[in-house]
């Protein structure tokens, strides 16, 4: 017997970061998140399993790759399913260009809820993103649509994102400036897990982003893109400060990167409400209203070419498509 099914899942930014797990296995983090589901980015992924294939595969963007990437995956799916065999998985990345942004967080949202279905479970929201979890850690979060909080928790159990404001009905974009499409020096995974074993100041880290966390959260309610930039930038360049601090020190910014703050810290002693974060790679994404995003591109056009700028609107949650 077969069963398929289809899904597709959007990348989240997050505007207070996750970085460092306190449960490697289980990917438990230090502390709470808080992030904004994109439009733009997304994974579309099918899977089917069935009883007469011999082996999983792999395919992403129609090259096959090793099914290491999705095997221990699809294995926690078959533990809710003893039932479930091997699998066959297609998956697609439509981000513009290639970007360099197509991002775990879409890939394994899509892989949650495309193996759940095609399984025969009918996972809650909450355990898809428990589920989403186990694959990447990010991935939690892009369960669900707009601005979402992934609560730490302390075990499997209790350890989710939920949805702060799913349909986003205020004036926020987002604007990402790419300026690397190749692979990051250190991955995620890596550069936390070294913050977190080298750092002096990692319990300091710990300690502001949960005071972050509370304040972006409540920004996030109000409305106050002012706020919640302020707290977004200061979060992101805290998280690369640990970065410089570790041993050995490792730093995602390139030259371009800087050239990207520069302007928008300088647009921002105009008057114009902008605010950026960086996450493991030197692409810098700026937090501003849509009245303000024309000036804001007019002023990066002297440094960078159109196609470098792509602008993104707050995204859905993760849904079931068509085959
Ligand atoms: C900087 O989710 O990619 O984007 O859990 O090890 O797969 P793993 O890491 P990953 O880390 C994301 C780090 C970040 C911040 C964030 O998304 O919160």
């Amino acid at each position: 017997t077969s069963q398929k099914a289809s899904a597709r899942a959007h990348t989240n930014i997050a505007l207070i970061k996750y970085w460092g797990k306190k449960d490697q296995q289980l990917i438990l983090p230090m502390n709470g998140s808080l992030s904004l589901t994109l439009d733009h980015f997304y994974t579309d992924t099918t899977v089917e399993f069935n009883s007469a294939f011999t082996e999983d595969t792999f395919y992403l963007n129609q090259k096959k790759l090793d099914a290491i990437k999705v095997s221990p995956f699809l294995d926690l799916v078959r533990q809710l399913n003893p039932q479930a065999g091997y699998a066959h998985v297609i998956s697609k990345n439509h981000v513009p260009n290639a970007a360099g942004l197509a991002s775990s967080a879409s890939a394994f949202a899509a892989l949650a809820l495309a193996a759940s279905t095609a399984a025969g479970l009918k996972l809650s929201r909450r355990d898809l993103s428990r589920l989403a979890r186990r694959g990447s850690g990010s991935a939690t979060r892009s369960i669900y649509g707009g601005f979402v909080e992934w609560l730490p928790g302390t075990s499997d159990q209790d350890s989710y994102a939920v949805p702060i404001d799913e349909k986003v009905d205020w004036d926020i974009e987002m604007l990402a400036i790419i300026i690397d499409r190749k692979q990051k020096k250190v991955s995620s995974r890596e550069g936390m897990q070294r913050v977190v074993a080298t750092s002096p100041f990692y319990p300091a880290w710990v300690k502001s982003t949960n005071t972050d966390l509370i304040a972006a959260v409540k920004a996030v309610k109000q409305h106050n893109l002012k706020l919640l930039g302020q707290l977004a930038e200061s979060n992101a360049l805290r998280m690369h400060a640990l970065n410089l601090s570790a041993r050995p020190p490792f730093s995602y910014f390139e030259p371009q990167s800087l050239v990207a703050m520069n302007i928008i810290e300088k647009l921002r002693s105009q008057g114009v409400c902008c605010y950026y974060t960086l996450d493991a790679g030197p692409n810098v994404k700026v937090i501003c209203s849509t009245a303000e995003s024309r000036q804001i591109i007019s002023a990066l056009s002297a440094a960078f070419a159109p196609e470098q700028i792509i602008e993104a609107f707050p995204g859905p949650g993760a849904k079931l498509i068509e085959c």
